[in-house]
């Protein structure tokens, strides 16, 4: 095959083809249904696998743990506190330590440019497991669950991501939609549109892939007639609190809630949020944001009534997420 993913890391999809994608979703169902069926499988039997945590984690964490021992590999947590890295050992060493060790890294943290140093110098495979610009193990995920839940063929469907447009999700999503020929729109205020330069990185994509591309300020146009809409947190791990009232301020007429639904003018139009959601005040941070604006009581970037509905697939979506990554690593590894 002209394309491999052995001994192959997984930074940011920007050098991943569209064939490589499609590889590796295909691989992804094909291990969701070996998982379904109860096939035992143990592909990666003696492999060890490091997890860098350096911001918090569910999903991604116990997506790596599952999908490793599903196959029979090893892994290694270190979490957020209580390694040397950044405090007393630079991620160069790191990488070099560590790569004498394990068969493969994953890395979560803050700039692009670590998880890219650590796999300059790791000398195995790195899978970024969540930037602050960008989510790839998540997009796979994100994919995979969209081609279940449409039957169109991948070129048609269409999908918005409302909220905060230039962020990790926002801007992965933007990413692996021109990649893939699909017909993406990004709506957020212009004062969280992507990059000039993330931007022009996609639409060469696009008039290669024959993708379609929308970034409005208006959240009406943005979701018009698409299949899926998509929105995330609108202060990100890393960004200061204070940072939640100038961005409710600005996201407010982005919030998906049961009128934003509507705008899809779409009856079969799903939710999608790679989660955790702020969709009501049972949370430390969505109790703190009520507390100081009531009219969040019900939901932040989602109305709970829209989470709570028919419409939400963002469970399906997360269980993606070890199917997906599972892929990542048997394509890897295996
Ligand atoms: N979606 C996602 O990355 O979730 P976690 O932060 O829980 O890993
Ligand atoms: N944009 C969010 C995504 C969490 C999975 C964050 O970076 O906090």
């Amino acid at each position: 095959m002209a394309y491999n993913n052995r001994n192959r890391s997984l930074l940011s999809l920007l050098h991943h083809t569209d064939r490589d994608l499609h590889y590796l979703l295909d691989l992804a169902r094909d291990l969701k249904r070996a998982k379904y069926s109860g096939a035992v499988r143990n592909s990666l039997a003696g492999k060890n696998i490091a997890l860098i945590f350096e911001k918090t984690s569910t999903r991604t964490r116990c997506a790596f743990e599952v999908a490793a021992h599903d196959e029979g590999a090893h892994v290694t947590y270190i979490d957020p506190t209580s390694s040397q890295i950044g405090h007393k050992e630079s991620m160069k060493d790191t990488a070099r330590v560590l790569g004498r060790m394990y068969d493969a890294i994953e890395y979560r943290g803050a700039g692009q440019e670590i998880v890219e140093e650590l796999a300059e110098h790791a000398g195995v495979p790195v899978f970024n497991g969540l930037t602050d610009e960008l989510h790839p193990t998540q997009m796979l995920a994100d994919v995979l669950t969209m081609t279940e839940h449409c039957p169109k063929p991948l070129q048609d469907i269409a999908y918005a991501f409302v909220g905060d447009g230039r962020n990790n999700m926002a801007n992965a999503l933007l990413l692996v939609g021109a990649k893939l020929g699909m017909d993406v729109r990004i709506g957020a205020p212009r004062q969280l549109w992507p990059s000039d330069e993330h931007l022009a990185t996609c639409k060469a994509f696009a008039a290669a892939s024959g993708a379609r591309i929308t970034i409005t300020d208006d959240p009406k146009e943005a979701v018009e007639g698409v299949d899926f809409i998509h929105t995330d947190v609108w202060v990100s791990m890393g960004e200061p609190l204070e940072t939640w009232g100038e961005r409710i301020d600005l996201l407010l007429p982005f919030q998906v809630n049961a009128a934003l639904m509507a705008a899809a003018s779409n009856p079969r139009v799903k939710f999608m949020h790679c989660l955790p959601a702020f969709h009501n005040s049972e949370t430390a941070v969505g109790a703190r944001v009520a507390a100081q604006y009531p009219f969040l009581s019900n939901g932040i970037e989602v109305t709970d009534d829209v989470f709570e509905g028919p419409a939400n697939i963002a469970f399906e979506q997360a269980e993606n997420r070890m199917h997906t990554i599972k892929a990542v690593l048997v394509a890897a590894l295996s």
